[in-house]
């Protein structure tokens, strides 16, 4: 074998490379936590947190990582509203349902957003992996009703029009 085939040999794919990187980030949050003797679904959303969702094979990972069962740490990750199974868009915007702006009209300011980024119910993430749109049960300001929240940052007081400026706005920053 000649020394240039070698090394093709010995070359890593793009992909590989990913993938190592996200197994060697998982295991430093796995020892992180497990060193805090954090519970199960405290991994779950520190991993939830830096990928923004939870991949299946990750969560395969974890289970033999914590010598659990995998139907153990996917009866978790499945049980849980908060934990997702699909990829998340880089922003997560939640519009609040609660009591307090639901009857402010939240909902309209949901459908605004739906109309506008061609979003539906269990379709709920931009093509482009820009933005996934929630409802949420109450922020826990609803002195600001009606609130989205966009990766947890709070806008009070919002309407159709404001919510769907902003998200423009968003939207418009990654395309400059
Ligand atoms: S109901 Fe929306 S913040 Fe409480």
């Amino acid at each position: 074998m000649s020394t240039e085939q070698g090394k093709q040999q010995i070359r890593v794919s793009p992909d590989g490379d990913r993938r190592r990187r996200r197994f060697f980030r998982l295991n430093e949050i796995i020892a992180e936590q497990t060193s805090r003797n954090q519970s199960l679904i405290s991994i779950l959303q520190a991993v939830q947190e830096e990928y923004r969702y939870l991949p299946e094979e990750v969560l395969t990972y974890i289970a033999t990582a914590l010598d659990l069962s995998p139907a153990t740490v996917f009866g978790v990750a499945t049980f849980f509203a908060q934990f997702s199974l699909k990829p998340k868009g880089r922003y997560l915007v939640t519009v609040c349902d609660g009591t307090a702006c639901h009857v402010k009209r939240s909902m309209s300011i949901y459908d605004a957003i739906c109309r506008k980024y061609d979003l539906k119910e269990g379709d709920s993430t931009t093509s482009d992996m820009l933005f996934t749109l929630e409802t949420v049960a109450c922020v826990g300001c609803c002195a600001l009703a009606p609130v989205m929240t966009i990766n947890g940052q709070v806008h009070a007081h919002m309407s159709p029009d404001a919510a769907v400026t902003i998200i423009d706005t968003l939207a418009s920053r990654k395309e400059s």
